[in-house]
């Protein structure tokens, strides 16, 4: 049976249910999944596909850009799917970066304001800038496929830093704004990118 990992960090707990419901998704392939946090979670080595997400905090968690790069080598290997949860995604119509696939969840991205002058936030808040920084500490590796959705922001579970940085520059109400739909429907195409076989083939396969 293929074995699958679903990695994640987070800072105030929301990332955790969106690796759970990938996790869940992923399964349904009839793969075997190990959805666990960074610290909990073992070598890449050991696993058939890995998937390791993390929220935007002042760029992406720094945790999951740490565990990209401690196991940097593994990547050339082990096929790698990635996801980032956000509040605030300036609208860009892109659909790859660098030649990776990007899927960005549709209730996510808003346009600029001024159409030809984005402000200092919707300049930041371009998908390419979220993603180049972890494009890069994979290459030469890349992704089969990265998935950008909204995440949730609640400002009583954040240290007074947090609320100051979010106000400020990411001007994002509270709120909940994961879209299930849109995190399934990415995760559901994550076996066939990690070229895993459908249940079926796999049922073929032990019964030959
Ligand atoms: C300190 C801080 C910085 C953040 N920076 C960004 C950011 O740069 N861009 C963005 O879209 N969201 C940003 N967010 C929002 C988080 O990415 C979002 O709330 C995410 O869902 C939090 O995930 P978690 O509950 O797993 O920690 C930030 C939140 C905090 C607290």
């Amino acid at each position: 049976m293929k074995r699958i990992l679903v990695t994640y960090a987070t800072m105030a707990g929301s990332t955790a249910e969106v690796a759970q419901v990938i996790g869940e998704e992923i399964a349904k392939s009839g793969a075997q999944v190990d959805v666990l946090p960074l610290a909990e979670a073992k070598s890449p080595k050991d696993y058939d596909g890995v998937v390791v997400g993390g929220p935007m905090i002042m760029g992406w968690h720094r945790d999951a850009l740490r565990f990209l790069k401690t196991h940097h080598e593994a990547w050339q290997r082990i096929p790698l799917a990635v996801f980032v949860t956000a509040i605030s995604l300036t609208q860009t119509g892109e659909t790859s970066v660098d030649g990776v696939p990007v899927y960005v969840d549709d209730r996510l991205p808003k346009p600029p304001l001024t159409a030809g002058r984005p402000t200092f936030r919707e300049r930041y808040a371009r998908v390419t800038n979220y993603l180049r920084p972890i494009l890069a500490a994979l290459r030469p590796a890349r992704p089969v496929s990265i998935g950008v959705f909204g995440g949730r922001l609640e400002y009583g579970r954040l240290p007074w830093w947090g609320v100051l940085f979010v106000m400020l520059i990411i001007q994002a109400p509270a709120g909940d704004r994961r879209n299930w739909a849109a995190i399934r429907s990415w995760a559901a195409e994550l076996p066939a990118a990690f070229g895993l076989a459908a249940p079926e083939a796999q049922e073929l396969a032990q019964m030959a």
